[in-house]
């Protein structure tokens, strides 16, 4: 009897293994995935060990450089299949004559990978990406990925190093004008809507691109803002504030990722096995390929991480890096390195797979031709669509700052006196990374006035004085061109004696584009040159005066929020710059932008983020109260939080509901509010809905932003809009890394900004 039942036992258990592993097989077969494992295994069975180190190459050839010229004698590398991509190459044409080296000349006619630095759009240019993220409206930032794929795959390219999801908190930093600023889970969503603008729904389309999610890791935690800086961060803090933008374009499926040039905690991202291999591939289960910035592998023999490029390249190799950017040290080294077993025959292997799968999921094998076609930049690039884009998204990214007894919209009637360095500028409307972009397609404040408006109202118009006082600096980042040869006093004496004819001076005043993005780092980050002397120089004149600001990070205008009666932000706008702007002037726009990046008071402040902790003596704004977390010589607070922006109307947000007081761990917490526009012209307002975690098993920040919609709602109009929280909204990294929310009370805030809003609370309970 208890054999017979042992047996039935056993015949169960067989049964129910089977089927497990059946299931299994059936999860793991992907017809797709199959065939191109099929295609790959047999075509990599044919490869020599060179000819895979040779697809581990990534030079540059063609345009822009961004450090030393290494890459030389390209055409024939490729053609001794040492190459695996290229970049710095578009056009059909000169794209077409590396493909045909690659495909007709080399022994196994692997095609190559076409990379570039599409940022914010490829040729139609977009705002730059933190001003991007100031629309709110993932819809747009989807849409501009998808322009600049469109264009960027006409012009013969297939892969973009973008989105750049580096979390900055440090206005100094140039490149936080590449990045969407400061929130973890605002960042995350437009890694995802960038990852799915650029890549479709399938990357084989001749019209999408690979998308290359850097720079990975916290190369926006760079120490003081300066660029390539160290690295030094808590676990929890990265996992918390820093990685999550990452990891949600992989999870998007983003196809590629490029290591940073920083150290994180003493090992350099680029020699970094724990952050590649281990949290990347292990953790996350990216299955993509990963290349270098550019000859990063070299640069770890100046980080002191190893001796020659031999060694380095063991150490980029071993730590998961599959292609090398520039550098060479792979096609130099790596055979040798194989050879003496300090790299294993695997670890290549692996590398050149993964290459070979990005070809493969891209198309190249069935044709490497696709993305190039001479027929389609006409039809493709630079269009009235994608120009109309361009215009939107840059009237939805400026953020009204300011705006006493409502000075703006302007009438278009009078005498309007247009001054300022970027009045009628066009080389710098299109902002930092903007490669592609030509910038005398763009438009100028100028030419948007009239545009709209023809010749009424009068414009009368001045420099005011130069960008910079360096001059010789102004004339290599803009052009000798962009360098007037008057003194800025006499420029600014001009000025005055043109304010004094208008009935409203519009100052356009900020930085060139070339004070951001890489290797522009800035200690001051005020207006540049004389500009605030111009500035005082036209409030002096007691005109009304709007400044128009341009610029690739947020700046320190303490004196301009005090003394200019409206302020517009409308960073570097892109193509469109002009048009954009006139529309938000004269109010045929109503401006909806809100910060993404917090405006300091003064650069003692940095870092600053609206995300902090509250310290254990947290300052209310006593003075007299001196032993708290607090500075003698300027507030806490800054200047222009994240989250804020405002309107030509007025919102009134009313009865914040929760439809529970407790939920538990499976729950689902509603929390609705009224918006009501109070003004008397139609808008877009931003509701922002934040969360504070009252007491946890590590600290929390004051407020983390949760959610949030953007409403158009007409003058006079109310609309009740209700969002959902869920215990996986209120869950943090622990100190052990995990990821969990904690039992206890927390408050909801909704509101216009993160300064202020609404406030109710509830508990979670297990
Ligand atoms: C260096 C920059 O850090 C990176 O963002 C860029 O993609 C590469 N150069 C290639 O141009």
């Amino acid at each position: 009897m208890t054999k017979m039942i042992a047996r039935a036992l056993l015949s169960l258990l067989l049964a129910v293994g089977i089927l497990i592993s059946a299931r299994a097989q059936q999860k793991a077969v992907n017809p797709e995935k199959a065939k191109m494992d099929i295609y790959i295994t047999n075509l990599m069975s044919k490869m020599t060990l060179d000819e895979k180190i040779g697809q581990l190459n990534l030079p540059s050839i063609g345009f822009d450089i961004t450090g030393p010229l290494v890459s030389v004698d390209v055409d024939k590398k490729i053609k001794n299949g040492m190459v695996g991509g290229v970049f710095n190459t578009f056009t059909p044409e000169a794209v077409r004559k590396l493909q045909d080296m690659a495909v007709k000349e080399t022994r196994l006619k692997i095609p190559l990978l076409f990379g570039y630095d599409v940022i914010h759009g490829h040729k139609t240019i977009f705002p730059i990406p933190l001003a991007l993220a100031c629309t709110w409206d993932m819809n747009l930032v989807e849409q501009s990925a998808r322009v600049a794929a469109q264009e960027a795959s006409a012009d013969g390219l297939c892969w973009t190093f973008s989105p750049m999801v580096d979390i900055s908190r440090d206005p100094r930093w140039g490149r936080s004008a590449e990045g969407s600023g400061e929130d973890p889970w605002l960042g995350s969503q437009i890694a995802r809507a960038m990852v799915k603008g650029y890549q479709g729904d399938d990357l084989s389309k001749p019209n999408t691109i690979m998308a290359c999610v850097k720079h990975f890791a916290l190369y926006g935690g760079a120490e003081a803002g300066r660029d390539y800086n160290t690295v030094d961060m808590s676990m929890v803090k990265m996992y918390n504030d820093y990685l999550p933008p990452y990891k949600a374009a992989f999870d998007a499926g983003a196809g590629s990722a490029m290591s940073s040039f920083n150290e994180i905690n003493g090992v350099p991202a680029t020699a970094n096995k724990w952050l590649m291999t281990d949290l990347l591939r292990g953790q996350w289960g990216f299955k993509g390929m990963v290349c270098t910035d550019y000859t990063a592998v070299n640069e770890l023999i100046e980080h002191g991480i190893g001796k020659d490029l031999k060694d380095v390249s063991r150490l980029a190799l071993n730590a998961g890096i599959d292609m090398d950017m520039v550098g060479e040290g792979f096609i130099l080294y790596a055979r040798e390195l194989v050879k003496e077993g300090k790299v294993t025959q695997k670890t290549i292997d692996d590398a050149c797979r993964r290459i070979l799968e990005a070809k493969y999921k891209l198309g190249l094998f069935d044709d490497p031709y696709r993305y190039i076609n001479e027929s389609r930049p006409a039809k493709e690039i630079l269009t009235p669509a994608n120009r109309k884009i361009a215009k939107e998204i840059a009237e939805q990214s400026m953020v009204l700052l300011k705006n006493d007894n409502q000075l703006l919209p302007l009438k278009p009637q009078g005498t309007i006196a247009l001054i300022g360095p970027l009045a009628d500028n066009q080389r710098e409307m299109i902002g930092t990374w903007s490669g592609a972009g030509d910038w005398q397609r763009s438009i100028t404040v100028r030419s948007g006035i009239r545009n709209l408006f023809g010749e009424n109202p009068v414009l009368l118009t001045a420099k005011g004085c130069n960008l910079l006082t360096d001059r010789k600096y102004l004339a290599e980042i803009s052009g000798d061109k962009s360098v007037d040869p008057r003194t800025d006093d006499e420029m600014i004496k001009e000025a005055v004696e043109t304010a004094g004819k208008a009935d409203v001076v519009v100052a356009v005043l900020g930085e060139p584009s070339g004070l951001s993005g890489e290797a522009a780092s800035r200690s001051d980050i005020g207006l540049p040159g004389r500009q605030l002397d111009l500035l005082k120089a036209l409030v002096a004149t007691g005109k009304p005066v709007v400044l128009v600001l341009m610029n690739g990070r947020p700046l320190t205008l303490e004196w301009e929020n005090e003394h200019v009666p409206a302020i517009l932000e409308a960073w570097h706008p892109g193509t469109e710059a002009g048009d954009a702007v006139a529309s938000i002037l004269f109010g045929i726009r109503n401006p909806a932008g809100k910060l993404t990046m917090t405006f300091p008071r003064n650069v003692g402040q940095i870092p600053i983020y609206y995300n902090h902790k509250h310290t254990g003596r947290p300052y209310a704004g006593n003075p007299d109260d001196k032993y708290k977390s607090r500075y003698l010589d300027v507030s806490n607070d800054p200047l222009y939080p994240f989250g804020y922006g405002l309107s030509y109307t007025t919102f009134n947000y009313s009865d914040l509901k929760l439809d529970k007081s407790t939920m538990n761990m499976n729950g689902t917490l509603k929390v609705s509010v009224t918006l009501t526009n109070t003004g008397k012209v139609d808008g877009a307002e931003v509701a922002q809905l934040y969360i504070h975690d009252l007491v946890g098993s590590i600290t929390r920040p004051v407020k983390e932003l949760k959610g949030y919609q953007k409403v158009f709602l007409k003058a006079g109009e109310s609309k009740t809009l209700t969002f959902a929280l869920t215990s996986e909204d209120l869950a943090f990294y622990n100190e052990k890394l995990e990821h969990k929310a904690e039992p206890g009370m927390f408050i909801v805030f909704v509101g216009g900004s993160s300064d202020k809003g609404l406030e109710a609370s509830f508990e979670l309970t297990k």
